[in-house]
């Protein structure tokens, strides 16, 4: 195989990266990246993989959810804290149904990168470049806001250290771990933010405990795929309905050379109808080519919809895509072993449904997200109980029977 380096990717077409006007100025911002302290530790990356490997053979259940795009402006101590109770309340939720310890996991501290559909969007009467997260511009409807800006990349860490700074705290005084998670999709900051470490001095991304490869970018000859591949860390890959049984399993060979436990978390999102052609193919395809991983469910993404004229999901079809993945990996003797989302613990009103009701109505009420729309407190609560309820049927006896139940609490390990 190819040698490896945390450039490497630089010879490979790269996606979804915005054009900077100075790419100087760019350059200039990356090397001041690589001088800076790595946002977490080897250590604690390596603690999440043994955590997924447990939920890959069934003995915890990933729990990875946040906002879609994460704003600057929701990195200080208060916010983190109160998003990071929410995740753990509803992570206590499911352990309730699952009798095993869920492994929370924040799309947090730096989901700040946005890969987009089109490149322009129309706002009124004019053409304006898209919003790709706060790392490359600004959400404000003009075209000087959303014109990349390198400056933002640094700001970002700054911000997400800000968060993880309070995700540590947070993690302490609940005596309990917690994870940072984003989409690896600004390579220039990837590859800043790679640092080699432990005995053998491996690279691992050491911007986030758990980096995921997006459902635009992971072509098997992509700059995305190769940066991942020599990393560390736990990765996760988006799998929706473009993606063909043989292309899943060449980029599973690809990114776990290793077949190491609790490397690869595949995050099926193919919407409420396609998951049933798409899943069971995936799955065997899988099985036949002897390779494993932690199937997640992300009952959101393949369930966007527009509705007068805004982005939104309706919970109903969140519900089914759960439900189906449920059924589904039952049905072929795999096993769900976690679930992403996309959800706030503020009452906002950007997915129809759930036990308000919300209809298309209630939409411009209290819509607030920058780019892909949220469950609310209620609508995550009652999908997590509902969940919780088919984990619980799932329980074999003896299984249920070994696994503390109902805290959804284990112990750091030293
Ligand atoms: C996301 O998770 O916000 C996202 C863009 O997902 P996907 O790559 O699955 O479309
Ligand atoms: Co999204």
């Amino acid at each position: 195989m190819d040698s490896w380096s945390p450039d490497s990717w630089r010879t490979r077409p790269a996606q979804q990266q915005p054009r900077y006007a100075d790419p100087a100025a760019l350059d200039a911002v990356v090397d001041r990246l690589r001088g800076l302290p790595p946002l977490v530790t080897a250590a604690e990356v390596e603690e999440l993989k043994a955590e997924l490997a447990l939920a890959a053979g069934g003995g915890r259940f990933l729990l990875q959810a946040g906002d879609c795009a994460e704003p600057f402006g929701a990195c200080g101590a208060v916010t983190v804290r109160r998003k990071l109770r929410f995740l753990l309340e509803l992570g206590d939720v499911l352990a309730r149904g699952t009798g095993r310890p869920v492994v929370p996991v924040g799309r947090i501290a730096g989901q700040f990168a946005k890969p987009r559909t089109t490149d322009t969007e129309r706002v009124g009467d004019v053409e304006l470049p898209v919003y790709r997260g706060d790392n490359v511009n600004r959400a404000d409807a003009t075209w000087e806001a959303r014109q990349p800006d390198p400056a933002l990349l640094e700001q970002g860490y700054w911000h997400a250290a800000r968060a993880m700074d309070a995700l540590r705290t947070h993690a302490a005084s609940e005596r309990r771990p917690l994870f940072s998670s984003h989409e690896a999709l600004l390579l220039p900051f990837e590859e800043a933010m790679t640092r080699p470490a432990g005995e053998d001095g491996r690279a691992y991304g050491l911007g986030a405990h758990f980096l995921w490869l997006g459902d635009r970018t992971r072509h098997l000859e992509g700059a995305h795929v190769e940066f991942l591949r020599g990393i560390a860390n736990p990765i996760g890959i988006k799998v929706g309905p473009r993606c063909a049984p043989e292309e899943l399993v060449a980029l599973v060979r690809l990114l776990d050379p290793r077949r190491e436990p609790g490397r690869i978390t595949l995050i099926t999102r193919y919407g409420k109808d396609a998951i049933r052609g798409f899943l069971p193919l995936h799955v065997r395809a899988l099985r036949a080519a002897g390779l494993e991983a932690l199937w997640c469910c992300d009952p959101m993404h393949g369930n966007t919809r527009l509705v007068r004229g805004r982005k939104t999901r309706h919970f109903d079809d969140v519900m089914e895509e759960l439900r189906t993945a449920f059924a589904l990996h039952a049905e072929e003797g795999s096993r769900l072993g976690g679930i992403h989302l996309e959800l706030t613990d503020d009452a906002v009103t950007e997915c129809l449904g759930g036990p308000e009701g919300l209809d298309a109505g209630d939409l411009d009420r209290r819509y607030e997200t920058a780019c892909d729309p949220r469950l609310n407190a209620a609508q995550g609560l009652e999908l997590a109980s509902d969940l919780s309820r088919m984990l619980h049927r799932e329980q074999p006896p003896c299984l249920a029977a070994q696994l503390p139940r109902g805290t959804g609490t284990y112990p750091r390990p030293e």
